[in-house]
């Protein structure tokens, strides 16, 4: 959700902070701040973007080696100046910014303002700034220490950043269920909510784990527990490259990141499938290979996207290993008390792999005993730290607050475990597993192939630009592609959009269509092709437009619809891959005709870690 950096070291904070800021905008937009410190601490903050609170500091006294800045996504209180952070405590011992909520703010609002404690926002953060004042001034303690006791009084979730205008030389972090990692440079310290800000000072970083707090100076880092039990800092080095994270020659990140993608499928198999010996390797399930082909059931998690993904991975598991799939949103899984086996085997999916929901799924899977693997593209955040085993997907870095790379990448993971996994259970014989490879190795130049038509999905985005409502409809492996498109439409473009199964039409939805509602059908050939052929005729009939996605060369749509995207033909459990390809670019093409902010959509943040 929202995005933290701090910066403590030898030059100015401001243009680290500020820089970081920029890059972790895509986490949350509604407004920002910043605090830096040289004989005193100064803050200025204001509703808006990054861009907002450049305007409005012009000018202003930003000198210091020390700073914390922070771009909100709002949980407690509108999005205004007052409630951006950094917030200050109230006698002004504290500034602090956080990620995450505080559940019990409430109780604790009400008892610090029995001790005199007056509010001037309407944030859970505030009441934490106050608490460890509180604490602080009452226990005559260390910032430190206060900080420590106060976050043991706190249920929810943070990532913190914390000045203390009394120690002035120090920053303090603390982590629970909201990421925080640290780079190490020389006599310099980074701190961020993910490591995009850090990746062009250090690839040197600590990752802060649950219930950590690190005490840090311009030449010393100290990890500690929340209970105060010291430990060592474990530095990995970041496999994150800066030129990931920019625009390059595209106008949108989305943009680039669809465009990417022949590359990012290709990342995700590369090591992993040998042509030469028509093997897969999986690394990160060797361990747990034996519990996973002989699971009873497989349980796919995530949200959003990613459990778009996991629904194709129900198709996957289910034909090429024989193995019942449940497929469940990580919010509804964890709260509805779900009978979970000690055979079972849970996938959760996660591009951030810091999702609230899907982080607290991972913890209630384990809890009851089966097996939990991730399939993450956040190397080193905290779903694949939490769970046993799992599979990186190699996309990059994902800016756009729309998913797409992430999405095929996951499809892609996912098909090379099914293939696998049907191998190992003798359900693919040696022919369908290498025909399998040989197709999967050409996707990515098929994709090459569906990019070049861009000027086609522009030109049919103009006509439809208008339209206030779309349905998607697609049947087998194409009913996810279908809520995947409508999902894309709707959060980048606001068009009200929804995903079918093609046959549900039938029952319900076909009363919507008039001559102002464009139907997507996802409809290659396969074996429900004259069925589709069908729901498309009912769709005419009732006067809607048609677009279908459809094989090169296709002639029965082609004549019925009004616009064709075509793609290469593959074999059917690998079509998502290519289906989904026009449909992210009609969406990205609507969105920016209609003026809409692609990268940063409203009400929306990359990385959902509040439930
Ligand atoms: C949609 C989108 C979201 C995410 C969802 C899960 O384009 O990006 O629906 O898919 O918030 O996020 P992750 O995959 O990070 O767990």
């Amino acid at each position: 959700m929202c995005g933290i950096v701090g910066y403590i070291g030898k030059k100015p904070a401001y243009p680290v902070i500020i820089n970081g800021l920029k890059k972790l905008e895509y986490r949350g937009y509604d407004s920002a701040g910043i605090s830096v410190v040289d004989d005193k601490v100064k803050t200025y903050k204001c509703k808006g973007k990054i861009a907002d609170l450049e305007k409005h500091i012009k000018g202003k006294d930003l000198n210091g080696v020390i700073g914390i800045g922070h771009t909100r996504w709002a949980t407690h209180g509108e999005p205004n100046d007052t409630n951006a952070h950094p917030h200050k405590s109230q006698h002004g011992h504290f500034i602090i910014i956080h990620n995450g909520i505080i559940e019990n703010y409430a109780r604790l609002k009400n008892k610090l303002t029995e001790k005199g404690y007056k509010f001037n926002t309407e944030t859970d953060t505030e009441v934490l700034a106050n608490l460890i004042e509180h604490i602080y001034l009452k226990g005559k303690v260390s910032a430190e220490q206060a900080v420590r006791l106060a976050l043991r009084k706190v249920i929810g979730a943070y990532g913190l950043v914390i000045i203390c205008a009394d120690e002035p030389e120090q920053l303090i972090a603390a982590r629970k269920g909201s990421p925080l990692v640290i780079g190490i440079g020389e006599d310099e310290y980074f701190i961020a909510s993910d490591a995009t800000p850090i990746v062009e000072y250090t690839k040197s970083v600590v990752y802060l784990n649950d219930n950590n707090i690190a005490i840090v100076t311009k030449s010393e880092l100290s990890l500690k527990t929340i209970g105060n039990n010291i430990l060592t800092p474990k530095i990995q080095i970041l496999d994150l490259d800066i030129g990931e994270i920019d625009k390059g020659d595209f106008e949108h990140f989305m943009l680039k990141e669809i465009f990417e993608q022949p590359r990012s499928i290709q990342d995700t198999f590369r090591g992993r499938i040998s042509r030469e010996r028509n093997t897969i390797h999986l690394g990160g399930l060797h361990k747990v290979m034996p519990k996973l082909v002989n699971a009873r059931r497989i349980i796919i998690i995530g949200c959003g996207t990613s459990w778009h993904a996991a629904l194709i991975g129900e198709y996957l598991f289910e034909e090429f290993a024989r193995i019942p799939v449940e497929v469940e949103y990580a919010s509804e899984f964890r709260y509805r008390n779900p009978v979970i086996h000690i055979d079972d085997v849970v996938i959760v999916i996660s591009q951030s792999g810091e999702t609230a929901d899907t982080l607290a799924a991972v913890n209630q899977a384990r809890e009851a005993g089966a097996l939990v693997l991730g399939i993450c593209n956040v190397a080193g955040s905290s779903i694949p730290r939490e769970t046993q085993g799992g599979v990186y997907t190699h996309a990059g870095p994902e800016i756009g607050v729309a998913s797409t790379k992430a999405f095929t990448a996951q499809v892609t993971v996912l098909t090379m475990m099914a293939m696998l996994i049907g191998k190992k259970r003798f359900i693919l014989d040696e022919k369908k597993y290498e025909k399998f490879i040989t197709e999967l190795l050409r996707i990515p130049s098929k994709i090459e192939e569906i990019l070049k038509n861009n000027d086609l999905y522009k030109k049919i985005a103009g006509l439809y630009v208008n339209s206030n409502n779309f349905i998607y409809l697609g049947r087998g492996y194409f009913f996810p592609v279908a809520l995947e498109g409508a999902l894309k439409l709707k959060e980048i473009s606001y068009i009200h959009a929804e995903g079918y199964p093609a046959a549900e039409m039938k029952h319900g939805p076909i009363a919507l269509i008039d001559e102002n509602m464009p139907v997507v059908v996802i409809a290659p050939q396969d074996d429900s092709y004259e069925k589709i052929v069908s729901n498309i005729q009912e769709v005419k009939a009732r006067g809607g437009i048609v677009i279908a996605v459809v094989n090169k060369g296709d002639k029965t749509i082609s004549e019925i619809a009004d616009h064709v995207f075509e793609v290469p033909s593959t074999v059917l459990a690998l079509a998502p891959l290519l289906t989904v390809i026009p449909l992210q670019l009609l969406s990205y093409h609507i969105a920016v005709k209609r003026s809409c902010n692609v990268d940063q959509p409203r009400n929306l943040a990359k990385s959902v870690t509040v439930e």
